[in-house]
């Protein structure tokens, strides 16, 4: 359902933001203006980004106030001028509700925080997305998908239904664990349609609803949305604070961690091997701990990744997920999950009700990329060491205040701004033609307000072209 694209008159709030909620999705709101002008601006840009779903009634004037320390008059101000950019109406009874103006449609359903946002329309085909991180095919896999054509008669006298996934495919996964060191039989590999629907069955699995989840944050956004689908209540831990992750654990009673070990999306983190082996022992508290290992083979600098997450592969809550998608291509949709045979078989029953089985031309090919992999991978490899190496450059040529890190792999660029703008930036890059990912959509509770996700996935004339494009909009942003 979406909005009518004329900002209703008396629009009626089907939630409430509390003083307490705005207080944290605002961030470090205050900027160098007046603070009535700032407010508002951060209110709206949280309404474009997503974060503040429209129909949501705001808190009082005076809650607000109080929250935040300022005066009345400055929440008064503020949500005047919400109402003028027809961002809010405010009618006798019913409070301030935030709305999209004229001409802004956008999805009226509830929306979590973390990263659900729906996508602006740029509205223009020489737009450019910068806000997936999805590279394209390897060179190899026309040859990888005619050789599977020649594999496929072999399957064509059955039913095409591989619920576990075809046997080379699920023997091959399993070699890989074992060449990294895991002892890993075929019968422990389950393939599925995606990483993504790893993560699905695996919430459908071991959480029930109202159970605590914990996640990094940031992270992975839509693994976030396949946990609370679950009904899991997701809690976000810092990154790599093993630590922090243990005493969450012990303290909100989690049923499961869902962890990105290897060149973390979005940080490019890598997990160091005496962090893995302190995450393993929390299996002894009866928390599943899955180790998404979906970007695992992008290291562009050859760092060397430690031993994989499922650790020797003796103790059964530790987890495996896999994918081809960032190794070869999405468009494969084919994923693992490696674990006891047991809950192989399990999931297997309930991908049954999803979506049957993956195609078996996909797996035939990806089963012949894994035996290529050596030849394959370099080449792809060095091509997004090159993005990224551009793009960094780019980012720091542009941006100097910015706060630019150096990932040794993965896919994008975790950047921090200085501020709590990324999502006014955001907002103001759609207007520039570019798609970018403000910070907040990768947590779980709408922080990282002063970040930005940036993907060196497109080819080096359009990270030029973007990084101009974001240019002109930071300089609005700031005021320039
Ligand atoms: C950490 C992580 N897990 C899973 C996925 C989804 O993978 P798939 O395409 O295999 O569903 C992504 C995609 O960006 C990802 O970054």
């Amino acid at each position: 359902m979406t909005l009518a694209a004329t900002a209703p008159v008396h629009a009626v709030a089907v939630r409430h933001l509390s003083a307490a909620a705005a207080t944290r999705l605002l961030g470090a709101w205050q900027g160098a203006g007046p603070a009535y002008l700032a407010l508002a601006d951060g209110l709206r840009s949280a309404v474009l980004a997503g974060s503040l779903t429209p129909l949501t009634r705001l808190p009082s004037e005076r809650d607000l106030a109080g929250a935040l320390g300022v005066s009345r008059t400055t929440t008064s101000a503020a949500y005047a001028r919400l109402r003028e950019l027809g961002f809010a109406t405010s009618h006798v009874g019913s409070g301030t509700v935030a709305v999209l103006p004229r001409g802004q449609a956008r999805s009226a359903a509830p929306q979590p925080p973390a990263g659900d946002a729906p996508l602006p329309d740029l509205g223009d085909e020489h737009a450019v997305d910068m806000s997936q991180a999805t590279p394209s095919a390897t060179d190899a896999l026309h040859g990888a998908y005619a050789r599977a054509l020649e594999a496929l008669p072999a399957y064509l006298s059955g039913g095409g239904y591989a619920h576990l996934g075809i046997e080379p495919l699920r023997a091959a996964i399993a070699a890989r664990y074992r060449a990294r060191g895991v002892p890993t039989t075929t019968d422990q590999i389950l393939v599925t349609t995606g990483a993504q629907q790893a993560i699905a069955l695996l919430a459908g699995t071991f959480v029930a609803r109202g159970d605590r989840v914990l996640v990094e944050s940031p992270t992975y956004v839509h693994a976030v949305g396949a946990l609370r689908s679950a009904g899991a209540r997701v809690v976000g831990v810092p990154v790599g604070d093993v630590e922090a992750i243990g005493s969450a654990v012990r303290r909100t009673g989690a049923r499961l961690v869902y962890l990105i070990p290897d060149f973390h999306n979005p940080t490019g983190r890598t997990m160091t091997a005496d962090e893995r082996h302190a995450l393993g022992r929390l299996t002894a508290r009866g928390v599943t701990v899955v180790g998404d290992e979906t970007l695992t083979d992008l290291d562009l600098d050859d760092v060397g990744v430690p031993a994989p997450f499922a650790g020797d592969g003796s103790d059964p809550r530790l987890v495996s997920v896999g994918s081809a998608s960032k190794s070869f291509w999405g468009g494969l949709r084919v994923g693992w999950i490696r674990t006891t045979p047991q809950l192989v078989q399990r999931m297997a029953r309930t991908r049954q009700q999803l979506d049957v089985a993956t195609p078996v031309l996909e797996q035939l090919a990806v089963a012949d990329l894994l035996a290529r992999r050596d030849e394959v991978l370099p080449t792809r490899l060095a091509d997004l060491r090159s993005r990224r190496d551009l793009l960094r450059d780019l980012v720091l040529a542009r941006f100097p205040s910015w706060e630019v890190p150096d990932p040794p792999g993965g896919l994008c660029l975790w950047v921090g701004l200085g501020r709590p703008a990324g999502q006014a930036l955001a907002a103001a890059a759609v207007s520039e033609g570019l798609r970018v990912a403000p910070g907040p959509q990768f947590t779980p509770d709408g922080s990282s307000v002063d970040r930005l996700r940036l993907t060196w996935t497109r080819p080096p004339e359009v990270l030029a072209d973007a990084v101009d494009r974001l240019g002109r909009a930071w300089d609005r942003v700031a005021g320039r």
